[in-house]
Order: structure tokens, then C-alpha cells, then sequence
């Protein structure tokens, strides 16, 4: 789950019947960089579209495993706790339109986009 696969289905169903939704690739291994709703939040903010990202999943409730190799990366992406968006920037994420799946085993669901 991430940005451009926002999973409304799976996170009703996670809320109905109370567990906890977690996200891989929350960055959507890496794509997250390259949007213009997510780089327009972050500018504003003056954080990285991770950050965004990982607070937008946050504010939905969900848990995030994002995955990072370095320092830097690390720091940024805890630093998301830090970061709280507005009802309108929430609502400006969940209209992204734009969808794609990154992991699509062959075991996995096909019709909770
Ligand atoms: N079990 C499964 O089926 C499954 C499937 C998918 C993912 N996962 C797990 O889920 C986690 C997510 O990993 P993922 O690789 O799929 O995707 P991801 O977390 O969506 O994206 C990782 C990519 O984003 C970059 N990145 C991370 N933080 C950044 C930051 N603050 N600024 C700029 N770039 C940043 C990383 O670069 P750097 O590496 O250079 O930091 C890497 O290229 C991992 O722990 C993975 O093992 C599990």
C-alpha cells in the first residue's frame, strides 16, 4: 500500500473487523519522488515526499515498513512522526488517481486496488 495504491477495500475491511493494516513498500519502492500532488505537499512543508507519504499512510491508519539503506534515509523517515497534514492535504492525496501495483505475486489478491 502507498500512494498510488491506496487499498479502500482492504483498510474498511481492517477497521470493520479491527486489525491492523500494514504497509510494504510504502514508497512505492521508490516512486513516490515523482508525483506532483506529493512534491507540491512536500514543498510546502519543506520535507521529502517519503515523509509525506509515510504521514498520509499514518493519518489513514496504517502501519508503514518503509525500507532504507542509509542514514540519512532512516532520519527522514522517522522524522514523518513529526509531520502532520491537514484534512485537505489528506483529501488531496486520496484523490490521486493514479494507480500501480509494485508487488504483484502470483498468490496475491487481484481486485483490492
Ligand atoms: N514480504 C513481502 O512480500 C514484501 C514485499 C514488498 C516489500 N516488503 C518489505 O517491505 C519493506 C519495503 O521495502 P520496498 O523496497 O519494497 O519499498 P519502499 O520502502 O516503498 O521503497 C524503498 C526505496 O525508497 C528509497 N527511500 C527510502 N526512504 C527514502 C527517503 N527518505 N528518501 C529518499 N529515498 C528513500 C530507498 O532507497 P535507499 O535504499 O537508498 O534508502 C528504496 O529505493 C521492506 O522491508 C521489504 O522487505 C516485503
Amino acid at each position: 500500500m502507498h500512494p498510488f495504491l491506496q487499498q479502500a477495500e482492504l483498510r474498511d475491511h481492517a477497521s470493520e473487523h479491527d486489525y491492523e493494516l500494514v504497509a510494504y513498500s510504502p514508497l512505492a519502492r521508490g516512486g513516490v519522488f515523482d508525483d506532483d500532488v506529493l512534491s507540491a505537499i512536500a514543498d510546502d512543508h519543506g520535507v521529502s515526499e517519503a515523509q509525506v507519504s509515510l504521514a498520509w499512510l499514518r493519518e489513514s491508519g496504517v502501519t508503514a515498513i518503509p525500507k532504507a539503506t542509509g542514514e540519512a534515509h532512516i532520519r527522514d523517515n522517522l522524522a514523518s512522526l513529526d509531520l502532520e497534514l491537514s484534512d485537505d492535504e489528506v483529501a488531496r492525496i486520496d484523490a490521486i488517481e493514479h494507480t500501480e501495483r509494485r508487488v504483484d505475486p502470483g498468490f496475491g489478491p487481484d481486485s483490492w486496488a
